[in-house]
């Protein structure tokens, strides 16, 4: 199911992988709090390949590779590698294939990722490509749902903020709709509405979905509240950003009416979207979510590189 396989869009897995991953998962999680050390990846070497700002994606695949015994290289930033001389991505892609065993790729565009594993013999992650994909962020938000409530069919799941731009959400969105969920609420401001091509997705798949333009009036329903930033580095005008900038935030006042087992999940970074006072409430997912983003990936790499 995963044994040298790429990973490039949430999509290309299906239901039964995804549970065979977040089984290994709690098997590894249990490991981990236990004080287990692991060496499944000993002698295997991971390349990070990131050309956009990241802290937790690449730091938790470096961090899930020395965990699990490996070791990691890391392309350093542009300045400062043969980029500046003007090296080709295929170029850059063909040297990192030759020294790792497998490598994650963050890029600007669309297609990158998958632009590299078309070069690269050894498998390929995609960590975010553009406003379009970004699996292993979905595999963790997924495995969260699954910890929060124990199953992700029968719920009904809220996904907040910027559906146009952000690939997190674009991602999250297509992965609900491997499992059953009760209902999707898509939340935006108009100008950042989900993208048709995910709508007509949605249809084929026969997920039932609405739109909204705010949460107040959905909140009640909610299971799962999936908040996302608005993607201000993807507008290609300023003054369009500046227009639904702050145009949401969650906080406790509006959770007031919240169901008592909500659940909040947020891929971070947060800017101004998520009250900071809502860290100390039971809805706070988010933390666990991106610390469950170790367990995930150590999970994921042991299933492509050990099968
Ligand atoms: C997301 C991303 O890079 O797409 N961050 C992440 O990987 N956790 C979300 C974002 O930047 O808003």
């Amino acid at each position: 199911m995963f044994a040298d396989k790429d990973v490039l869009t949430i999509t290309d897995f299906s239901r039964e992988a995804l549970e065979r991953l977040f089984e290994e998962t709690d098997v590894i999680l249990n490991a981990l709090t236990s004080g287990k050390k692991l060496d499944a990846l000993n002698g295997y070497i991971m390349a990070t390949a990131f050309f956009e700002p990241s802290t937790r994606t690449k730091m938790s695949f470096q961090t899930a590779m020395l965990r699990l015994g490996g070791a990691c290289v890391d392309l350093p930033p542009e300045e400062i590698s043969s980029r500046a001389k003007g090296e080709s991505l295929a170029d850059t892609i063909r040297m990192l294939d030759s020294y790792a065993d497998v490598i994650v790729i963050r890029h600007r565009l669309e297609g990158a990722a998958k632009f590299a594993a078309e070069i690269a013999e050894h498998p390929v992650i995609n960590g975010g490509d553009g406003t379009r994909d970004h699996p292993t962020q979905t595999m963790i938000d997924l495995y969260t749902i699954k910890r929060a409530h124990g199953s992700i069919d029968g719920l009904t799941v809220g996904v907040l903020g910027d559906l146009k731009y952000g690939r997190a959400a674009r991602s999250f969105i297509l992965g609900l709709s491997i499992f059953k969920p009760k209902k999707i609420y898509l939340i935006s401001p108009p100008q950042l509405s989900c993208r048709p091509e995910v709508l007509h997705f949605l249809e084929e798949k026969g997920i039932c979905y609405e739109e909204a333009s705010t949460v107040t009036k959905v909140l009640p329903e909610l299971d799962v509240l999936y908040v996302t930033r608005i993607q201000r580095e993807r507008f290609p005008d300023p003054v369009e950003y500046e227009k639904v900038r702050g145009s949401y935030v969650v906080n406790e006042l509006l959770l007031k009416s919240a169901k008592e087992n909500l659940a909040v999940l947020h891929p971070l970074p947060r800017v101004d979207e998520l009250a900071y006072s809502l860290d100390q409430t039971s809805h706070a997912w988010y933390f666990k979510q991106a610390y469950f983003g170790v367990p995930v990936r150590m999970a994921l790499l042991k299933l492509i590189l050990k099968g």
